[in-house]
């Protein structure tokens, strides 16, 4: 029997980086191994699960853990108990993780302590993480001390890119664990492109041909402050008197702007979707990946707190501000089309001169954001499973 290796997935960022996987593995014709999708059910809804799953054309996991939203202890224990309890039944030889959710952190250790009691060619699956080694070296972030403790456990490391294979060295990993695979999330955006050019979220909201810029809010950081979210949504008013600014609502972000009563900044459009203003913040249901897509691409600029959408636009060339003290991906910045602005809305509107400036000298898409990095993820999990 051919080798299984499990690609799991738990909230919304995570899933356009084991669809490249998936994809290069259906594709072969003889692939070295089985994989098996699981949900940890980290998030649930429709709009940060399912409709992903669709437009990747994933299959539904054969897993789903289901454990739902809960303060991180709760829900990175949940996790754990769920996702031990179904290595334990079903002894797959290899786990991958992607991203820095608490769901990624949560299956890394499950993985790293399991012991398969007398099982004959293995006493636990190889943990391979993907999207390895890259530092926000700020520990406040929740999603950083989940990126040092799956990196710590972690028996191959796969990364995007060569900063984040120095910061690993830099931590003691020795360099054979280490795999320069690329971007697999620039495969999901590259083979998605054309989809998302078909869509009609734009037609729907009357803004083909016309400018508009997108922004999106969801860290805690942002949006769980009332001065911090009532200073960005300044700056976002000031820019919303040139251009429509799209804010697709994360269900955090829309929660805390009704608890802190700031919702009447905002035009909220429902669905069916109707006309969108000329000017002001717009805000909209979450979207879909291929609607995100179609979006980003459509726009002037692009504010953002969100780690994918930094890469994201560095790979379309479209300008981004991101809204936040630091980033752990340094490369949009230094070769993209980033700029860090920090929250202040004086920072915020000289960010997005500065990003537009950037896009019109030429920015670079940086090296293996190729759409090529699920094959390589491919033979280098092959490699793994077959010489463990
Ligand atoms: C999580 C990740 C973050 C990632 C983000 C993308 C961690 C620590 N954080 O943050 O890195 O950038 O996902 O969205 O893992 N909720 C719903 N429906 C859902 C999911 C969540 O309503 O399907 C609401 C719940 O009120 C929940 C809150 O959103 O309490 C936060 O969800 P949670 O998964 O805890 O973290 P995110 O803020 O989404």
């Amino acid at each position: 029997m051919k080798p299984t290796v499990w690609l799991v997935a738990g909230a919304r960022p995570n899933y356009m980086k084991i669809a490249p996987i998936y994809w290069a593995v259906r594709e072969q014709p003889s692939p070295a191994f089985a994989v098996e999708l699981v949900h940890t059910g980290q998030h649930y809804d429709a709009a940060m699960s399912d409709d992903f799953f669709r437009d990747l054309d994933l299959p539904p996991p054969s897993i789903n853990l289901a454990v739902g939203s809960g303060s991180h202890a709760a829900q990175t224990a949940k996790v754990m108990i769920g996702f031990e309890q179904v290595l334990l039944e079903r002894r797959p030889e290899a786990v991958v993780v992607v991203g820095d959710v608490n769901s990624t952190a949560a299956c890394a250790l499950v993985t790293a302590k399991i012991a398969f009691d007398g099982a004959a060619h293995r006493v636990r699956p190889v943990l391979v993480h993907v999207e390895a080694g890259l530092r926000s070296r700020d520990r406040d972030m929740p999603e950083e001390v989940n990126r040092v403790v799956t990196d710590a456990l972690s028996d191959v490391l796969m990364t995007t890119c060569r900063d984040a294979d120095a910061n690993l060295v830099a931590e003691g990993i020795p360099s054979e664990r280490i795999r320069f695979v690329g971007n697999p999330m620039i495969d999901s955006l590259l083979r998605c492109r054309a989809a998302a050019r078909r869509g009609t979220l734009l037609a729907r909201l009357g803004l083909r041909g016309r400018p508009l810029a997108l922004c999106t809010l969801h860290r805690p950081s942002n949006v769980d402050v009332p001065e911090v979210l009532e200073e960005l949504l300044d700056a976002l008013a000031e820019i919303g008197r040139d251009l429509p600014v799209l804010l697709p609502l994360h269900p955090r972000t829309r929660q805390r702007i009704e608890q802190f009563g700031l919702a009447e900044r905002i035009a909220m459009l429902g669905a069916p979707a109707r006309r969108c203003p000329d000017r002001g913040i717009v805000g909209l249901e979450p979207l879909s990946y291929l609607e995100m897509l179609e979006a980003l691409a459509a726009a002037r600029f692009v504010l953002t707190d969100s780690g994918g959408i930094q890469e994201e636009t560095t790979a379309l060339g479209v300008a981004c501000v991101t809204l936040r003290e630091n980033t752990e991906r340094p490369i949009t910045v230094t070769e993209g089309t980033n700029v860090l602005a920090g929250l202040r809305k004086p920072d915020i509107l000289k960010a997005v001169v500065a990003a537009r400036a950037k896009v019109a000298r030429g920015a670079r898409v940086p090296e293996l954001w190729d759409g090529r990095a699920g094959e390589r993820i491919v033979r280098a999990l092959a490699e793994a499973v077959c010489s463990s």
